[in-house]
Order: structure tokens, then C-alpha cells, then sequence
């Protein structure tokens, strides 16, 4: 069997990378990991794709010139891993039209937030500063506009009076460990129905 062939970029802890990795050993997931890429050296997501034996490379933003040059790299390098569908999954980069050319409607994000409200940068911060009583988060395709792309599948989290971003993102992180899985399901399996069932 043809399985689709994923790459991750993670910048920071990589949870949901090492749930994807779950599911897919557990078979609830039917995908194969090619690459994990994080642009950020001190990435505990490398370590992670270490002891999974998956896979990883570092692609260090700083050392490029603009996103595009950053963007080329990180394309070059899903390329060669042969990857078809890129999963953000806690990617602190903006995408530019380098790699959304080279994956057309093949990104998918997740983002700390019911979208639209709260895209971009501290979205839990946000959600609390803004004293929303229900935030949660959201699973969408990429698109040049940040966290703007077809939204895939949302899931809902009470916000508590005695929340610090800690505690809500933790709870957050809960549901897309969830979702996140649960989105790929429905995009990867090779029916062309499902785009009318996730959007
Ligand atoms: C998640 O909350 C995700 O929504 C956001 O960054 C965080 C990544 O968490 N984009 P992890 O690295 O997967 O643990």
C-alpha cells in the first residue's frame, strides 16, 4: 500500500508530532513520517524524532537571508524526502508562496485558538486576556494570510476563571491531539469525497 508521505515542522516541543508518530505505529493513522524538520536547534521535537528514530533536520531560519531563501530550503529538503503533505504542528514560521507553490492545498496547520478569533502569535494570551469564556482549536489548510486557510475541524475548550495560559493551553493541547489525527484521517484517506466532508 501507497501510504501518504508526511513531513512535520515543529519549532518548539513537538506533542503533536509525537501523537502523529503514535497513531501511526498504533495503525489509527495510515501515513508514514518521511522528515521531521524544526528550524529552531533547541527544538525538543528533535529529540523526539531521535527516539522515534524519524528522520530529522534542522533548517536554522537565522541563517538565511529572507522567508523565501528559508522557504526554499525547507521545500528542497521536503522534496527530497519525497513528502506530499506538510503538517505544521507548531511551525512558528510564516509560510511564503515558495512553499505554498510547492504543496498547493497540501499544508495543514494547527492553531491554539478557534479561528477566526485570535490568529497569529500568543493565541492562548489572547483568548484570556480577551476574557472569552469558550476558546479551544482549530485544524485548517495554509494559506499566504496567517491561521486564515479552510478551516478542517474545530474542537471547543471552556475557558476557567482560574486560568493562566499554562492550564488553558494544556487543556487545549488535549483536543488537538485529538483533532489534529482525527483531521488527517478524513484528508488522507484517498476518496475524493472527503474534501466535501471537512469543508
Ligand atoms: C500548539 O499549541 C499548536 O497549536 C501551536 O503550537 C503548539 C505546538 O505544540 N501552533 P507542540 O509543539 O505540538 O507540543
Amino acid at each position: 500500500m501507497n501510504l501518504p508521505q508526511l513531513g512535520i515542522l515543529a519549532s518548539g516541543s513537538g506533542s503533536n508530532f509525537a501523537v502523529l508518530a503514535r497513531e501511526i505505529a498504533q495503525g489509527s493513522l495510515s501515513a508514514h513520517i518521511s522528515v521531521m524538520i524544526t528550524n529552531n536547534p533547541d527544538a525538543y521535537a528533535y529529540q523526539r524524532a531521535m527516539d522515534l528514530k524519524i528522520p530529522a533536520v534542522i533548517i536554522n531560519h537565522r541563517e538565511f537571508a529572507s522567508r523565501e531563501a528559508f522557504d526554499t530550503q525547507v521545500t528542497q529538503t521536503l522534496n527530497a524526502y519525497q513528502v506530499e503533505w506538510v503538517i505544521m504542528a507548531g511551525w512558528m514560521r510564516r509560510a511564503t508562496e515558495v512553499l505554498l507553490q510547492a504543496f498547493p492545498q497540501h499544508i495543514v496547520n494547527i492553531h491554539p485558538s478557534l479561528l477566526p478569533s485570535f490568529p497569529g502569535i500568543k493565541a492562548v494570551e489572547q483568548a484570556l486576556a480577551y476574557g472569552v469564556k469558550i476558546t479551544g482549536c482549530t485544524v485548517h489548510l495554509v494559506t499566504l494570510e496567517v491561521d486564515q486557510g479552510p478551516i478542517l475541524l474545530q474542537a471547543a475548550v471552556p475557558v476557567l476563571a482560574e486560568d493562566t495560559p499554562e492550564t488553558l493551553h494544556a487543556r487545549i493541547q488535549v483536543e488537538e491531539h485529538r483533532i489534529l489525527p482525527e483531521a488527517l484521517r478524513i484528508l488522507l484517506q484517498p476518496n475524493e469525497q472527503r474534501v466535501k466532508k471537512v469543508y
